[in-house]
């Protein structure tokens, strides 16, 4: 699995764009999360630092500064909520790889890998629950039933897809639930809460919302695609961990239902074989990568999330226009041509 990796190597993306004028804001939800990770109990810190310091591109708190921005807001509650957020998102991601069995994230060794299952989710336990100080600290209620509900989907779309595990015959309709709750009601409740603390209109929160979960969804569908290289991006984590894991992702679905509905029997019988037997050889990897480009479900993928990157864009139409706005426009144009 090591042949095709290859170092995150965004330079120049409206990402950096974001961040540069969100720099001050940013700045601030850094030391917030520096301090915040800290404990006396050394092993803490130890391996929060590990992933922490790994960078990531933060893209969540981004999105909670920039909705704040959009929303006039100008109070400093946001700088606690996107480091909230991020927390959160350590804590999934600590979690998530212990569960994905992964062993490289952000370019690095997995904390998993390198301190074993059980430090990896108490301390995600640990950045949870700091995440839920520093929402009590900004005393909204808003702010945290937003973040306390999206904690609980993320938990719902994680177990929903262990309990999917090896189901050939997953649709998109589930998968897109699966993802929607995964990784979409993150983003989405990122960008809402900065309307709840600006005490923006019904509208403006339902919009940001909107745009949230569709970024996500986009998001995760790039993600999915990923994970059978074939881009020339790659994003500092392994490919083939979905495979490997029998786990269906859209570029899965839409070569086996291709493979039903074209009667081809060799791939059926071969998808059928790696996922629901769960029987996989060295060579089948490859194989499936194979058949993904017989039948273009990388290209598919990519049209999926562009839908979904339009569908974020549109529900920005209550904002007026300006430099926050058009960086969460061109976000969600990047967040599917990161992979060229
Ligand atoms: C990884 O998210 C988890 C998914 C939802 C696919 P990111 O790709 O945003 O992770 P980092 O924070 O930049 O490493
Ligand atoms: C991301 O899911 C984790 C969460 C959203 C909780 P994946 O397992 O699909 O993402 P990566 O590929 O490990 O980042
Ligand atoms: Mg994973
Ligand atoms: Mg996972």
């Amino acid at each position: 699995m090591t042949a095709i990796e290859k170092q995150d190597t965004i330079s120049t993306s409206p990402i950096d764009h974001l961040l540069s004028l969100a720099n001050e804001d940013m700045r601030a939800v850094d030391a917030i999360i520096i301090k915040r990770m800290q404990s006396s109990v050394g092993m803490i810190p130890d391996l929060a630092e590990h992933l922490v310091g790994a960078g990531g591109k933060r893209l969540r708190p981004l999105l909670t500064i920039a909705s704040a921005h959009l929303c006039e807001y100008e109070g400093k509650a946001h700088h606690k909520l996107a480091a909230s957020v991020e927390f959160i998102h350590s804590a999934t991601l600590l979690h998530d790889d212990v569960v994905d069995i992964s062993d490289k994230r952000r370019g690095k060794k997995t904390a998993n890998l390198i301190w074993g299952n059980a430090p990896s989710i108490l301390v995600g336990d640990f950045l949870f629950a700091r995440a839920f100080n520093l929402m009590v600290e900004t005393v909204s209620m808003g702010a945290l039933e937003i973040l306390s509900t999206a904690s609980s989907v993320i938990a719902e779309g994680e177990v929903q897809q262990l309990a999917a595990l090896r189901d050939v015959e997953m649709s998109v309709k589930t998968y897109l639930e699966i993802i929607g709750a995964k990784t979409a009601a993150l983003f989405a409740a990122a960008a809402e809460v900065s309307a709840i603390l600006a005490k923006s209109s019904p509208k403006k929160r339902k919009a940001l919302q909107t745009y949230g979960q569709e970024l996500g969804i986009a998001f995760q569908l790039i993600d999915d695609a990923l994970d059978y290289g074939g881009f020339e991006m790659s994003l500092g984590k392994s490919i083939g961990d979905d495979f490997h894991e029998g786990k269906m992702t859209f570029p899965v679905i839409h070569a086996y239902k291709t493979a039903i509905e074209t009667r081809d029997e060799i791939a059926v019988d071969f998808w059928r074989r790696v996922i629901t037997d769960h029987d996989q050889r060295d060579v089948d990897l490859q194989n499936a990568i194979t058949l993904l480009q017989k039948t273009d479900a990388l290209e598919a993928s990519l049209t999926a999330a562009r839908t979904h990157a339009q569908r974020a864009i549109k529900a920005l139409h209550p904002f007026k226009t300006g430099p926050w706005k058009t960086a969460l426009v061109d976000l969600a144009t990047f967040v599917v041509d990161r992979v060229h």
